[in-house]
């Protein structure tokens, strides 16, 4: 570098967009077709009641969707949550120091905004690696983020974060924080958390960071509406799980001939959403050869929404090794969201 100390500090801090970013593509869509990808959906189907992972949500399509619910009135968790953040993204901030920010289901990035601003105003580095199994949403949002923070650096990583979880690299920086918001860790059976957690605790060193964010126990009233939306938002992104796989594995759903149905079950303390067969039909996936019968009024779970103790699940958290140094909430008590610490 022969420049002058003057111009080469001004090219150093203007690096192109195209230097800051990385986007590495875990599992290419074409292998997941010709290799075991979808014995997943084919186990689902095949079983009784039938179910689908809700991975399957987030095509690009059932990401601009889940996008909308996130605007509802009804559907006040990504509002509460983001209260919270506001509120004490700071405190995070300087808890952890300058710290390289993993995120498992990105999305748009929206919130993670909220810590990007926190960590720059500390004048901290700013190093994000959004995992998101939509490349699209997750492209798009890094650009964007590269446009408004000029010093951040981006690696994305489209793919299932358990596969993002076992591929990590060290740290560039002095430690890591991987964030869970939003509450989809609600998506897991309490077995599958216990799996995560664990995947969390190989993935992290002792003395790193793990955000989670979880929507909190609350009466039916409120939940209810939250899924089952006035607009009919909430039933187009499950019916679209259907136009995926029709997609995906050349299958043909006709999504007339289903209809969205979510409730909370307030013994397990999940919202379970279901896709209901309107009539006795057969459905194809041709790329999978798999035929499926549907009775009428026969339903496909496609999705648990837990809602979450707080005292348990830090007990739980614990038990881990994933010590909450903090947990904050809403004045409500609506949602909640720990920052726990990995300790030996
Ligand atoms: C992204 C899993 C947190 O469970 O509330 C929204 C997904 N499903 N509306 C949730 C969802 C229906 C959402 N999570």
């Amino acid at each position: 570098m022969s420049l002058s100390k003057a111009a080469s500090s001004k090219v150093i801090s203007q690096k192109s967009i195209e230097e800051r970013l990385q986007i590495q593509r875990l599992v290419p869509t074409t292998r997941i077709v010709k290799s075991n990808a979808g014995s997943d959906v084919i186990k689902g189907l095949t079983q009784t009641p039938k179910t689908l992972p809700p991975a399957y949500f987030y095509d690009d399509r059932g990401s601009e969707l889940f996008e909308q619910i996130c605007e509802l009135p009804e559907y006040y968790l990504t509002r509460t949550e983001m209260a919270i953040l506001q509120q004490f993204a700071g405190e995070i901030a300087k808890i952890t120091g300058a710290c390289e920010l993993v995120e498992l289901g990105s999305g748009s990035s929206t919130k993670t905004r909220i810590l990007l601003d926190a960590y720059q105003q500390l004048g901290y580095p700013l190093r994000y690696l959004p995992i998101d199994v939509s490349a699209g949403i997750l492209e798009s949002s890094a650009r964007q983020l590269l446009v408004d923070y000029p010093s951040l650096q981006v690696h994305a990583l489209a793919g299932t974060y358990e596969l993002a979880l076992t591929q990590l690299l060290p740290t560039q920086l002095p430690s890591r924080m991987i964030g869970f918001i939003g509450s989809t860790l609600g998506n897991l059976k309490p077995q599958e958390c216990d799996i995560f957690f664990s995947q969390i605790t190989n993935a992290l060193q002792v003395g790193e960071y793990f955000l989670l964010g979880i929507d909190l126990q609350k009466p039916k009233h409120i939940l209810e509406p939250a899924y089952n939306d006035r607009q009919g938002v909430t039933a187009a992104f499950n019916l679209n799980i259907l136009e995926h796989l029709n997609q995906r594995f050349e299958g043909n759903f006709d999504t007339t001939q289903f209809e969205h149905w979510a409730f909370y079950n307030e013994t397990e303390n999940q919202i379970e959403m279901h896709l209901r067969s309107l009539r006795s039909q057969t459905v194809e996936l041709r790329a999978l050869k798999l035929s499926v019968n549907f009775a009428v009024g026969e339903t496909i779970l496609t999705e648990i929404s837990r809602k979450f103790d707080l005292d348990t699940i830090q007990k739980q958290l614990t038990t881990w090794g994933l010590v909450p140094l903090h947990v904050w909430t809403d004045p409500n008590q609506w949602f909640g969201l720990l920052l726990c610490q990995l300790q030996a």
